[in-house]
């Protein structure tokens, strides 16, 4: 198993390229089944997750090739079964992005249900209700769901709470329905936004775009298209948030600064200097950040996906923060392994309270989830001495070469094989 060995305390320079949105591209790829025909995609990210979808949709007999690094290309002309098995379901959630699609086009669709997680229960329950409301008929099986329906039809869904990849699920289902679907409470979060771009460029007939209602008028057949995904919000804010806990000059490219508005808000409020001009972004910390209050909420509130990295940069900082999760209940694993390096932090039910020291110290620490390992990365770039990052391969899943870009930065950081 990889691990990072991070000698902390250097400042940070210099420009970091971002890749393609691994919450973006997931559901892009999984639309290649609306279709027949070729779809090509564009700035696609090189992750672990991005593999397990490769992986998935291949066993359901998409032909997928690498074009170039970042270029794929998928044909789902026939699938051979329509099922998405327990293995590859239980190492990426997202794997039930394919539910929807595949009732959709073939009429039915046997998914594992996704089961425990670290960071809470995420229960996919919505996907089915609204499945369910479009005239699916689906039951549980032995741990799969299996859904069944000659031609989905249009109908109004109004989901319980505002989830994104169920968004991204009934979306993309409505799209080959019988007649108008009109998604209420629907996520508006900028990869939703992506895909909903891309199913309109294959032939979707959606309005409301970036609201919370979309209206979507099915069509008999869609068509392939090339389609570049977005850039990550999430790793773009990651190197804001190292550079604001290390301090230092760096540049973005690739990014899409209108995305992370919330982010930025706060980082700003840290402390740091943030310009942004086109699709790049600089940012410059000459002091010791500032300690934020924040909260997390459905977009274009904070996004859960930016709490630990926070965090990290709160544990640091001159002062006291609250930092309120709302979205997972158990999406506090950080904290302990923070602690471990000397951070001062104590959790009472959802929100846990930060108070900044001067200094952490560096510590072996466990990688819990994805974001968490962020989180502990920028924990050990600003701590004393050697911080040893165990189970790496969480944060392999979503950063596209973490350890090269800090390189590049200037930080000390060496992935490291522990037996
Ligand atoms: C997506 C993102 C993830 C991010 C999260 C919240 C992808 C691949 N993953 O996850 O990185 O942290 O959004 O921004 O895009 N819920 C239910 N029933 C459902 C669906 C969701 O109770 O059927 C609950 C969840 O348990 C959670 C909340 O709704 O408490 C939001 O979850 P959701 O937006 O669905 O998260 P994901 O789409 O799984």
């Amino acid at each position: 198993m990889d691990a990072f060995q991070i000698q902390g305390g250097h400042t940070l320079s210099g420009e970091v390229i971002v890749s393609g949105a691994k919450n973006a591209a997931l559901p892009i790829l999984c639309a290649c089944l609306l279709t027949d025909q070729p779809v090509t995609i564009k700035n696609v990210p090189r992750l672990r997750d991005i593999n397990t979808c490769l992986r998935l949709l291949g066993s359901l007999g998409v032909q997928c090739f690498w074009l170039s690094e970042n270029t794929l290309t998928l044909r789902a002309e026939q699938v051979a079964e329509p099922l998405a098995a327990y293995d590859l379901v239980k190492t990426m959630r997202a794997s039930v992005l394919v539910l929807g699609p595949l009732v959709a086009r073939f009429g039915e669709a046997v998914v594992s249900l996704p089961g425990g997680c670290a960071i809470g229960q995420r229960p996919v329950d919505q996907h089915i209700k609204g499945l369910q409301a479009m005239g699916a008929e689906i039951s549980i099986e032995k741990g799969y769901i299996h859904a069944k329906s000659k031609r989905l039809k249009g109908c109004r869904i109004v989901t319980d709470m505002v989830t994104v990849t169920g968004t991204e699920n009934l979306m993309m289902a409505a799209c080959l329905a019988d007649g108008v679907t009109v998604i209420e409470n629907a996520a508006r979060e900028p990869e939703v936004v992506d895909l909903a771009n891309m199913l309109v460029a294959m032939g979707a007939k959606i309005s409301g775009i970036g609201s919370d209602r979309l209206e979507i008028t099915g069509v008999e057949k869609m068509r392939g298209v090339e389609y570049s995904v977005m850039p990550d919000r999430i790793e773009a804010g990651t190197f804001l948030c190292a550079v604001a806990a290390c301090g230092g000059d760096i540049r973005l490219s690739n990014v899409d600064p209108k995305s992370m508005d919330a982010t930025v808000e706060k980082l700003l409020e840290a402390g740091l200097s943030i310009s942004a001009k086109g699709n790049s972004m600089a940012a410059k910390m000459k002091k010791r950040p500032k300690a934020v209050n924040l909260r997390t909420a459905p977009y274009p509130g904070l996004a859960t996906d930016m709490q630990a990295q926070l965090m990290a940069v709160n544990c640091v900082a001159e002062g006291t923060s609250m930092v309120t999760e709302t979205i997972f209940e158990n999406r506090f694993m950080h904290v302990q392994e923070l602690q471990r390096m000397g951070a001062n932090i104590t959790v009472e039910g959802n929100t846990a309270v930060i108070q900044g020291v001067a200094r952490l110290s560096g510590a072996t620490v466990m990688a819990t989830d994805l974001r968490a390992s962020a989180g502990l990365v920028i924990g050990g770039l600003t701590a004393d001495g050697q911080t040893l990052v165990d189970r790496i391969y969480h944060l392999d899943r979503g950063y596209d070469g973490m350890e090269l870009k800090l390189q590049a930065l200037g930080a000390d950081v060496k992935r490291v094989s522990q037996t």
